[in-house]
């Protein structure tokens, strides 16, 4: 194997004495792929992260395509409401929360937001943070500590996996969805502090779902604090946008309720809820990513209170709907994906070097895919994941779906290898532009 053909896991190794030197294989490498033309990361938009998208990549080359990459489930980055509620907060409050929430970094648009928040999910109490990851690392850490111990899925998030290992708390994952190891894991454990299941009501890299009231019940009779983390499901599916945990009826029922607006509320941001309001303002000042950072942006806290009125209203139903129809159109017209009712798409990719030679010639055929590979799923399985809008057009996904299906029957290295750029990466020399 050549050394472009290599894995992540293989470059982002932390050895060596000299620390500021770590990075130097790592761009290597990332040179190497990027001028062979198969480094499919980094890109830099030049316009709006519609369903058609204009970018820049890795080598400067300029690119537009159809877009199954960017992540706004419900289009409402786009929408006309949110983009005047966020020059309404610009004009009230500028554009900086200039404080951590615990000291002046709340507003009266974050309030209403975490308000909103907790009312729509049945919860006592919610606290919004500047992104979804340090809401995710925020609350696991600010709730544990060595005494405790952590159930976590084997496929959990990162920031899930990096909170629970800063909380000190001992580590125990458990089988991807399986409710029986997980109770053995729990059957056989005593800690000397509290036990805590940490979980995702819809898996980014799978598609698929737990057992939401098995898992309920199971943690009532364990007496187990459940951590659910709902970035992908929340606001884009359900009758009423509340996700699987609706579908499976188990609002209000979930101890922590964790997300991101990153998906579906048009901006970046995240929040931590609970059933137990105490356990809200605990959190506000035991994370650090609360207690020792800015809150959320005015703009941030506008853009997610307008995005979550319309999801509640029968204009996100509507949205919904669409989503949900581009999701079946995708992934009947393609042939191989996994059968999900996500607003993603996976499609398994027959190993590393066939999946990113096909991504590149998606790419030259005008369709930007993410591809998922080794360490964010196991090396040998990458995948590719397309992500839906509502407002992707029925002839859009028509197209890309020709595309890929087409682009996947074609033999082994026959590709389009004479139209990538030769480009130097480190100097920025083209040689090629489109
Ligand atoms: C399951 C899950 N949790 C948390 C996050 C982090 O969210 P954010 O992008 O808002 O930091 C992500 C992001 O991709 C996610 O997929």
């Amino acid at each position: 194997m050549t050394e472009k053909a290599q894995s992540f896991g293989r470059y982002l190794v932390r050895t060596g004495k000299d620390i500021k030197r770590r990075g130097d294989r790592y761009a290597a490498w990332r040179a190497e792929r990027a001028t062979g033309g198969d480094w499919f990361y980094e890109y830099t938009l030049t316009g709006p992260a519609g369903p058609s998208v204009s970018l820049q990549d890795a080598m400067g080359r300029s690119v537009s395509a159809l877009n199954f990459n960017s992540q706004d489930y419900l289009s409402l980055t786009s929408h006309p409401d949110v983009r005047a509620a966020v020059l309404r907060a610009v004009h009230d409050f500028g554009l900086h929360s200039a404080g951590a929430p615990m000291l002046a970094g709340n507003t009266r648009v974050s309030r209403g937001l975490e308000a909103d928040l907790a009312s729509w999910m049945g919860l006592g109490a919610v606290a919004t943070f500047p992104t979804g990851w340090s809401a995710g690392f925020g609350a696991i850490a600010g709730l544990c500590c060595e005494r405790d111990e952590i159930f976590i899925d084997e496929l959990a998030h990162d920031c899930l996996v990096a909170g629970a290992r800063a909380s000190g708390a001992k580590l125990t994952p458990f089988a991807h969805n399986d409710l029986a190891n997980l109770k053995d894991c729990l059957d056989s454990s005593a800690p000397s502090g509290g036990r805590l299941v940490v979980t995702e009501a819809l898996f980014s890299m799978n598609g698929d779902s737990p057992d939401l009231k098995g898992l309920v019940d199971l943690c009532a009779r364990k007496q187990a604090t459940l951590v659910l983390d709902v970035a992908h499901d929340l606001g884009a599916i359900g009758p009423r946008g509340l996700g699987e945990m609706e579908l499976q009826g188990v609002l209000g029922q979930v101890d922590v309720v964790l997300g991101s607006f990153s998906k579906s509320f048009a901006t970046t941001g995240g929040f931590v809820g609970s059933t137990h309001a105490n356990l809200i303002d605990f959190l506000r000042c035991s994370a650090g990513s609360s207690r020792a950072s800015n809150g959320a942006s005015p703009l941030q806290s506008a853009a997610a209170r307008a995005a979550l009125h319309i999801i509640r209203s029968p204009q996100g139903g509507a949205l919904r709907s669409r989503l949900a129809a581009n999701g079946q159109l995708l992934r009947s017209a393609l042939a191989g994906s996994k059968e999900t009712a996500s607003p993603f798409i996976i499609h398994p990719l027959e190993g590393l070097a066939r999946g990113r030679e096909l991504t590149g010639r998606l790419l030259d055929e005008g369709v930007i895919v993410s591809l998922i590979e080794y360490p964010a799923v196991p090396l040998q399985e990458p995948r590719w994941r397309f992500q839906l809008m509502a407002t992707h057009t029925p002839d859009e996904i028509g197209r890309a779906a020709d595309t890929v299906n087409r682009v996947v029957q074609q033999p082994r290295g026959s590709s389009s290898d004479s139209r990538r750029p030769e480009l130097d990466y480190r100097t920025g020399r083209q040689s090629y532009s489109m």
